[in-house]
């Protein structure tokens, strides 16, 4: 059997990595309606594809976030509204890019081996519905590139709750 998911090379820069993921995500999810089916591949394929430290959503359900589909070391199960970088993405509804994780106020350390972070809203009717969390393992991974394609990804995320509701 083909490997269903190439991994980008090494040798190419992160936003060729995306270009070459990105393409292979939406084939992925394109022949298959079952919403967490689709994440749980699109959340392997953005951990092994981009070999993230931990790459994981958290549903909000009720007054706080609740762990989702992730590839990584066990994580915190529950994160309230406006804690942590999640909590707080959730209240400022927007992406959150976080260099270092010892310098975020209220961050809440899953992993000692954390290092830098970003977090990405999910909406569904203007709501947010869930919370895209990335870690690295390494300080200052993320920036515009990354904020860049991984929208893509969550805009992605957002048509299953369209294709969900038809
Ligand atoms: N660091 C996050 C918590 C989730 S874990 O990193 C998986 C936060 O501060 O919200």
């Amino acid at each position: 059997m083909p490997e269903i998911l190439n991994i980008p090379s090494d040798t190419l820069d992160k936003a060729e990595k995306y270009q070459s993921l990105i393409p292979q995500i939406k084939a992925l999810v394109e022949g298959e309606k079952d919403f967490i089916a689709n994440l749980s591949n699109i959340i392997a394929a953005l951990k092994f594809g981009m070999n993230f430290f931990w790459v994981g959503v958290y549903f909000v359900k009720e007054n706080e976030l609740v762990l989702g589909p992730f590839q990584g070391p066990v994580a915190c199960t529950r994160i309230t509204y406006g804690k942590g970088v999640c909590g707080t993405s959730w209240m400022q509804k927007k992406t959150i890019i976080v260099p270092d994780v010892d310098k975020f106020p209220g961050h809440i350390a899953c992993s000692s081996e954390s290092k830098s972070e970003i977090v990405l809203p999910i909406f569904n009717n203007h709501e947010v519905a869930m919370i895209l969390d990335i870690d690295s393992s390494e300080l200052n991974t993320f920036d515009a590139i990354d904020q860049h394609y991984l929208e893509e990804l969550t805009k992605l995320i957002e048509t299953f709750f369209y294709r969900a509701s038809l």
